[in-house]
């Protein structure tokens, strides 16, 4: 099977850290005989630049025909002002919406060689490796009816949280497989207690396990008790699945146990393709960075392990995804740092593209 992938730079620090995946993309070719037919548009910002979109009807169409996409980051302060029709994020967000992509991936795993950088004791964090799927396109940022209205002599703000049986299906059934191929372990966290789509939430991934997944062990927690066993004892959970909103709090939380916005990536995903391959976008958490952009200071771990994620969710690559997180956690032992990883006392940090060096070379070295 071939291996399509759009590369989607964007903004800011996206270019830069694109230029350090693209060695370790042209390493898996020259050394593990895996081809990419890569291609590249723009997204965010530069898009808006050259063709006065976020994103052009020809990149989004090419978006849905690749295998998988993957993208840097949007935004920044030169687009703060435009009209929110054309702002840098509309292009990713026309993306996830165009592409469906309901289930969003975000692991929090710590490398060995960062487990004293957390905040978190050692022991709390030490060999960590999580992921929470939060579903992406529904919930209470989507449903209706919504807006700030009049309502006798004072102003109400109305969202509301709507989930149909099969929007909750879909994203179950997504953690289920992911907890499949890893430790056969899923926890469903909302409310129940005081959400009607909490119980509705809670009864379909039930469902949804009896009927086809009884072998995943299925565990259920309200979520604040979720958020607070995340930071008490992470290392209870392996595949947490939730709803947008949640999600949201819950992933930002989980990604912070394990040390910086330049070591996460993410994943969305989306129904099948033809060829049994997931609609996919892959991009770090973090976002353009301008006020480090062109310093060298940018962290391009992030978008590596982005990269990786694509490795093992599109490309079916899974050896070579642990391969690639193997040498990261190896460069990061011998102590090259970017920036951002660096404790006191620490000499000095590596380059943006000495980072992307040391990893190839830790690649070629494995
Ligand atoms: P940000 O994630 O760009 O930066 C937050 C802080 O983390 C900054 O101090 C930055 O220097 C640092 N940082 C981020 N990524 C890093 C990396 N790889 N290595 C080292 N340090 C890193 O978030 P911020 O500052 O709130 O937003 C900046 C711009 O990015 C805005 O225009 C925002 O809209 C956009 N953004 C885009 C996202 C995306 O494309 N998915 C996500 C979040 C923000
Ligand atoms: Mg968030």
């Amino acid at each position: 099977m071939s291996n399509s992938l759009l590369i989607l730079p964007g903004d800011g620090i996206g270019p830069e850290v694109m230029a350090e995946v693209r060695k370790v993309i042209d390493w898996f070719g020259a050394r593990r005989g895996i081809a990419f037919d890569v291609s590249e548009d723009l997204v965010g910002g530069c898009a808006y630049d050259a063709h006065g979109t976020p994103l052009t009807d020809a990149a989004m169409e090419k978006a849905q025909s690749v295998d998988a996409v993957l993208l840097g980051a949007v935004g920044g302060p030169k687009y703060d002002k435009l009209d929110f029709s054309v702002k840098p994020e509309r292009g990713l967000l026309r993306l996830r919406k165009e592409m469906d992509l309901f289930s969003n991936l975000r692991p929090a795993v710590c490398f060995d060689a960062l487990a004293d950088f957390s905040s978190l004791k050692k022991e709390v964090i030490g060999g960590l490796d999580i992921m929470i799927v939060r579903e992406l396109t529904s919930g209470v940022y989507f449903g209706e009816p919504r807006g700030v209205f009049k309502e006798g002599n004072e102003r109400v703000g109305i969202n509301t949280q709507r989930y149909t049986e099969g929007e909750i299906a879909r994203v179950a059934r997504s953690a289920f497989e992911l907890a499949r191929a890893r430790n056969n372990k899923v926890c469903s966290m909302e409310k129940a207690n005081v959400m009607e789509s909490g119980i509705l939430w809670r009864d379909v991934v039930q469902e949804i396990h009896d009927a086809e997944y009884p072998d995943v062990e299925l565990s259920h927690m309200y979520a604040d008790a979720g958020g607070m066993q995340l930071v008490r004892w992470p290392k209870q959970f392996d595949v947490i699945v939730t709803d947008n909103l949640f999600g949201d709090m819950l992933s930002d939380v989980a990604a912070m146990l394990t040390g910086s916005l330049g070591m996460l990536p993410s994943a969305s995903l989306g129904a099948p393709m033809a060829n049994g391959r997931p609609k996919a976008l892959y991009e770090p958490v973090h976002g353009s960075a301008p006020d480090i952009m062109g310093t060298g200071k940018a962290n391009p771990i992030a978008c590596i392990l982005s990269f990786g994620m694509a490795l093992r969710y599109s490309f079916g690559k899974g050896e070579e995804a642990d391969l690639l997180e193997r040498a990261i956690d190896k460069v990061l032992a011998d102590g090259v740092r970017t920036a951002d990883l660096m404790q006191a006392g620490d000499k000095t940090p590596a380059t943006t593209a000495e980072m992307g060096d040391a990893i190839v070379a830790a690649l070629d070295a494995s």
